[in-house]
């Protein structure tokens, strides 16, 4: 009985293979000459073929408007990720944001840290006043050099040049007067995160403490945490003077320090380290981070409040370049 099944399922098993056979032959046939599939009730899906390469020399600009996404361009160099991050506003709310991205696309640029042009520009009403920024469109350093003791911090060095104008992706800086003019209310900051946790260092909602330098801040609604209370240090680098204001983030219970400076430095080339470092000099009563804590996040952005008209940052230059003692 048993011997009598295997002989009959052998047997039967060849001309199945046979017509199977068949049918994967013809099967290949009209895929190679694009016919329609033969008996796929599911057709495999059609490779689609990889778009033409850009040539190798040139740019190529994107735009995007999303709520939130990261974009990490190719590079031969140091990696960045830009981020349009419109935390606080949502798809069908007034207002809208676009970061557009300038990529060269042999991937190589001016130097090892020298970021993709981006400019963003944007336009949101005025939020309440108690939770009035809509957006903190950035671009944040992704080196393996972080997170890092900030005692390891041998320097941190930024080479910007930006401009704030009126208008949808304009590259024309507008004057001061006609910012204030059509109510533009943001600042130009880079936005740190120090915590004693490595992991929570890199995360800028757990991290204990906030460290920003702003390069400028536009109108009323545009201050720093304990603003009111007046600055707690002073600290010039080079011709450029900067005032350092601290408070509690009531949101997110963070102890913020805000590097703040009255007259927009729309250029600046130089190391920042100094006003990471005298931050553990301060003989404050509020809890301040340590030495020894981890510097684990590192971006440059604007927090979008709201203006009248489009608006554009334009950042033609950028480069962040940290470097602790071990590198
Ligand atoms: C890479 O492309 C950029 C933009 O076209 C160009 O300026 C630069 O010279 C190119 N670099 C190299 C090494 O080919
Ligand atoms: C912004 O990006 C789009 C492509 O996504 C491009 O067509 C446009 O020219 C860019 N704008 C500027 C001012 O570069
Ligand atoms: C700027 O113009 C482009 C092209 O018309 C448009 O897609 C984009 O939404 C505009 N951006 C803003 C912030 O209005």
């Amino acid at each position: 009985m048993t011997i009598r099944i295997l002989v009959n399922a052998a047997l039967l098993a060849i001309p199945i293979a046979v017509t199977l056979g068949i049918l994967f032959g013809l099967q290949s046939h009209r895929d190679a000459t694009g016919q329609p599939p033969l008996f796929a009730p599911q057709p495999p899906p059609i490779p689609t073929p990889a778009p033409p390469k850009p040539p190798k020399n040139g740019v190529t600009k994107t735009r995007y408007c999303q709520k939130s996404f990261g974009i990490t361009p190719d590079t031969t160099g140091q990696k960045y990720i830009l981020n349009p991050n419109q935390w606080n506003w949502n798809v069908g709310d007034p207002g809208r944001l676009c970061m557009n991205v300038t990529t060269n696309n042999n991937g190589t640029y001016p130097t090892s840290t020298t970021a993709p042009e981006f400019m963003i520009s944007w336009q949101y009403p005025v939020g309440p006043e108690d939770d009035p920024v809509h957006a903190f469109p950035n671009i944040q350093v992704d080196t393996d050099v972080l997170p890092a003791t900030v005692d390891s911090i041998s320097k941190v060095d930024i080479d910007i040049e930006w401009s704030y104008g009126v208008g949808n992706e304009t590259t024309t800086a507008s004057s001061l007067a006609d910012l204030t003019a059509d109510s533009l209310n943001t600042n130009v900051a880079i936005d740190m995160f120090i915590d004693s946790d490595k992991t929570s260092a890199q995360n800028p909602a757990k991290a204990k403490f906030e460290l920003m330098v702003w390069f400028a801040a536009f109108g009323a609604s545009t201050q720093p945490i304990g603003f009111g209370q007046g600055p707690i240090s002073t600290q010039k680098l080079g011709s450029d003077t900067f005032n350092l204001y601290s408070g509690i983030n009531t949101a997110t219970k963070q102890n913020v320090m805000t590097w703040y400076t009255d007259t927009p430095i729309e250029k600046f080339n130089g190391d920042i380290s100094p006003l990471i470092n005298s931050v553990f000099k301060l003989t404050a009563t509020t809890d301040l981070p340590k030495s020894s804590d981890y510097l684990g996040y590192l971006a440059l952005g604007s927090e979008a409040f709201s203006v009248d008209k489009t608006v554009t940052l334009y950042v033609p230059q950028l480069s962040i370049d940290i470097e602790t003692s071990s590198t």
